[in-house]
């Protein structure tokens, strides 16, 4: 056994495999699964992370040997990271904590305003670990599943990928307006665009003319959704509009039935009051339960009056 300190570096595109077969096998141990490898099924995070941006996807080296890996993503103002994993064999050796320094670096330079990240709630060593790095457990977000159903959303959103190029710029423009009044500078473009050119799902657009609501969906084998199951990525309608929010429940919901997935996938902070409760009347139930975990120790768009989906995962 080695107790050699890691290297951290940049993610190469040749490592990809190997940190994915990590991802896989630190989870699927944490978790306790017969076979770890089963985590996650034919779903994933590490290809399309780092496709979307290698800039900001770090791992662990050993002797030459991958030991694990890390990934930071950034919404305008915000930002979040994760999956951080590593490899069961070097646990409890302070790699974890080796690779969210780079991570707090990146952070740190983008100049944002809040970080944050979602973990397990029942785990100390989790909120031990991450409290080091001056994040603070806040509200539960839990994941949420749904059967999808006939669908009855209506013909009152479309499909970004429908949209000509200056109607999808014009998309992603209200999209932006509409994040930014959520939370100052909140920006999920990275995640929409990555979407559209990696065909990882398509985002609904709500409303004809201004974008009363979105949601940035993945879809199928590869994406972070799975066969047979649409992940709400990323969800939200202007502050306080209610009715918006039943909507964009209801166009993914007919969003899920048109490709023929099974499964509707949506995280929500339990901060979001309304929106959790109007995400169990729409016949969600939960899934997984975590925490949010914040950076500075404030409420961000975790809280009451937001109706935004998402889980930081
Ligand atoms: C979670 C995981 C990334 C941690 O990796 P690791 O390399 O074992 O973690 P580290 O050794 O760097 O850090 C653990 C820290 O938690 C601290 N810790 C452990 N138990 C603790 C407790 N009860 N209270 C406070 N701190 C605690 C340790 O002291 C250590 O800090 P130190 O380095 O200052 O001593 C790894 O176990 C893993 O891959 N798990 C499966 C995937 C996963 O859960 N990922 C994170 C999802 S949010």
């Amino acid at each position: 056994m080695t107790t050699a300190s890691p290297k951290i570096r940049l993610l190469g595109e040749g490592d990809l495999d190997a940190a994915d077969r990590i991802v896989r096998l630190a989870f699927g141990t944490f978790n306790g699964l017969s076979d770890p490898m089963e985590f996650m099924g034919d779903a994933g995070y590490v290809h399309t992370r780092w496709k979307a941006n290698p800039a900001s996807a770090f791992a662990a080296e050993v002797e030459g040997r991958l030991a694990g890996s890390n990934f930071a993503a950034r919404w305008g103002s915000f930002a979040f990271f994760g999956p951080l994993s590593i490899d069961p064999a070097f646990w409890n050796r302070g790699f974890a904590g080796a690779l969210i320094e780079p991570v707090i670096g990146a952070f740190d330079q983008w100049g944002v305003t809040l970080a944050g990240l979602f973990t397990h709630a029942q785990s100390p060593k989790h909120i031990g670990l991450y409290q080091k790095f001056g994040f603070r457990p806040r509200s539960l977000t839990l994941i949420l599943e749904k059967a999808s159903g006939q669908g009855d959303g209506g013909d009152g959103w479309t499909r970004h990928s429908r949209l000509d190029a200056a109607q999808r710029r014009e998309a992603l423009g209200g999209c932006r307006r509409l994040t930014d009044s959520v939370y100052p500078g909140l920006d999920v473009t990275p995640e929409i665009e990555s979407i559209r050119r990696q065909s990882l799902g398509d985002t609904i657009l709500l409303g004809s003319g201004d974008v009363d609501g979105f949601a940035a969906c993945h879809s199928g084998a590869g994406s972070e959704a799975g066969s047979g199951v649409v992940y709400v990525k990323f969800g939200a309608v202007v502050p306080g509009d209610r009715g918006a929010f039943r909507r964009l429940l209801r166009a993914v919901e007919s969003f899920a039935a048109s490709i023929g997935a099974a499964r509707i996938v949506a995280g929500v902070n339990t901060a979001r009051e309304e929106a959790y409760e109007d995400v169990l009347a729409a016949g969600f139930r939960v899934l997984r339960t975590g925490i949010a975990m914040h950076r500075p120790n404030a409420p961000g768009f975790n809280r009451p009056g937001v109706f935004v989906i998402d889980d930081w995962r």
